[in-house]
């Protein structure tokens, strides 16, 4: 899959996201111009923001390597360990889906980040022993669904946190038609906002819809992607005007229909629609609540009016009269 050929490389090529654009632009700029590695940055967000996408422009606009991994791939202490030894001044080490590092793991990167230091038990029993290393300067990049999934001590040790927004339609459709030059595709400004309005704010999703969009302009009509082609397409894979999907309307019908609109726990939706809780909570909800489908209260989650309103269901009594 081409998807190494569309992501942007630079920041300046990074469209949207202005307000983290604009502070990475400044303490990369600061960092470089102090011959400093970066500081610590940990990036939140919703899946498919683009944060592997921003650890990458942040090693490249530091001129420096990176290298990544993961939460649950690091089992033990010795394999940050490995990772971290391997490292050259200035270098970034990107651990996607930081909140889950095994706590074992987690008090290895606490003196780490802190001090370059690396301080690790070897050996067992009588032999046992603690030695300490010392790292290179380097830069933490950690990524997460939602900050408050990390511990408190590791969130402190970033100096730079940055969260990532949903997109707009102006500057997801910009994506899309970049995407479309990338890979050599025509699509014009219609298709490419249509494409947008419906990837649930998420470029991801745009760049996956194109593909499929693709596909459809190849086989149905002349390979033009146009207003008409992306909407045949986007109906095809049950991608509703709003741009939900079949989990999504799942999710929002379930609250309605089942629950009466709410207040119900996650866990009783999560049961509800077969999902788990964590998809609810990362992937499902996030968009729905930016949008205004969903409100959280301390009871649980409620359907908004504008629910009711756009799968045509009569308004419960508690949205008082409709004129
Ligand atoms: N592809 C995915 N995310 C992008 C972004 N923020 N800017 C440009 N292209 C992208």
């Amino acid at each position: 899959h081409q998807d190494r050929a569309i992501r942007p490389k630079t920041l300046e090529d990074y469209i949207g996201q202005p307000v983290v654009r604009e502070q990475m632009e400044i303490f990369i700029g600061a960092a470089r111009a102090r011959n400093e590695a970066l500081d610590h940055t940990l990036v939140f967000g919703p899946p498919g923001l683009g944060k592997t996408t921003l650890a990458n422009i942040i090693a490249v606009e530091m001129g420096a390597a990176i290298k990544s991994t993961s939460g649950p791939v690091l089992e033990k202490a010795g394999d940050l360990a490995a990772m971290l030894t391997n490292l050259e001044a200035g270098d970034v080490l990107f651990i996607d889906e930081i909140h889950r590092l095994n706590p074992a793991v987690e008090e290895v990167l606490y003196p780490a980040m802190e001090d370059y230091q690396l301080d690790i038990m070897v050996g067992e029993g009588p032999a046992a022993r603690s030695i300490k290393i010392e790292l290179p300067p380097f830069t933490l990049v950690g990524a997460t669904t939602r900050a408050g999934l990390l511990t408190s001590p590791l969130r402190d040790r970033f100096g730079i946190v940055q969260r990532l927004e949903f997109y707009n339609e102006d500057d997801l459709s910009y994506i899309v038609s970049r995407s479309g030059l990338l890979l050599g595709l025509e699509v014009d400004s219609a298709g490419a906002r249509e494409i947008a309005r419906r990837a649930r704010g998420t470029p991801r999703i745009a760049n996956r819809l194109l593909r499929r969009v693709r596909d459809y302009a190849q086989v149905k009509g002349d390979g033009t992607v146009d207003l008409a082609c992306a909407d045949a397409a986007l109906n095809m894979l049950n991608v509703d005007a709003q741009g939900f999907d079949h989990m999504d309307r799942r999710l929002l019908l379930t609250l309605m229909e089942k629950y009466d609109g709410g207040p119900a726990g996650v866990d009783s939706l999560a049961a509800s629609i077969g999902e788990e809780r964590d998809t609810i909570e990362d992937v499902l909800e996030p968009y729905l609540m930016q949008q205004g489908y969903i409100t959280r209260t301390p009871r649980g989650r409620m359907a908004t009016r504008l629910a009711y309103l756009h799968f045509g269901l009569q308004l419960p009594t508690r949205f008082g009269q409709q004129d």
